[in-house]
């Protein structure tokens, strides 16, 4: 898997490397995550983990509504990190995950009372990279410690979260990330077609 991730890595930067991409982040596949749909890459581990991903969201998932996956590749050298952030917020009863390639050992934390923060300020919470908020005590803050191979689901449910920085030198830290929405809420003038349903 880690080896297919290295090359979904260079055919992304290499194909639309030079498009804008949101520029929140600090790696650019994440960035570029609206271009491409990472399950689409014909690979044995993918296509394997796709169908255990399916397997699990049919176990979980709340209702019999028709749902697409969005998914992309994080890869982060050492020091970068995914500042807090968040993603389809509650009115659209989506859930979001990654799976975990090769995070030993770090981290993600979930911030589930996060402060106010208003749908056009979707990206506040970071600047070029850098977070510019930083919670303490008085918000709850769970930790989720990543192990290799972890497959982690969740509702995207008004939680915040991030990343503390990776600390390893000779290897990136890797993980497929997805959200997983209501057909209804995407629409296709506003998204490319990089949506794949779950069935
Ligand atoms: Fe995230």
């Amino acid at each position: 898997m880690k080896k297919t991730c290295h090359g979904v890595h260079q055919m992304v930067n290499q194909r639309y490397g030079d498009q804008k991409g949101l520029n929140y982040y600090e790696n650019q596949t994440t960035n570029l995550f609206g271009n491409y749909n990472i399950f689409l890459f014909s690979s044995a581990p993918l296509h394997n983990l796709f169908r255990e991903l399916v397997t699990f969201w049919n176990q979980v998932k709340p209702d019999d509504d028709i749902y697409y996956m969005q998914s992309w590749l994080n890869i982060y050298d050492e020091s970068k990190s995914i500042g807090w952030h968040y993603h389809w917020t509650e009115k659209y009863h989506a859930w979001h995950g990654f799976f975990c390639v090769d995070v030993d050992v770090s981290k993600t934390s979930y911030c589930l009372s996060p402060p106010q923060y208003q749908e056009s300020k979707k990206f506040d919470y970071q600047y070029q990279g850098k977070p510019i908020l930083e919670y303490n005590e008085e918000y709850e803050i769970v930790d989720v410690v990543g192990r290799d191979n972890f497959l982690i689901m969740s509702r995207s449910a008004g939680d915040t979260h991030r990343n503390i920085p990776w600390k390893i030198q000779d290897r990136p830290r890797i993980t497929i990330a997805f959200d997983i929405v209501p057909g209804r809420h995407i629409f296709n003038e506003d998204w490319e077609n990089h949506w794949i349903p779950l069935i």
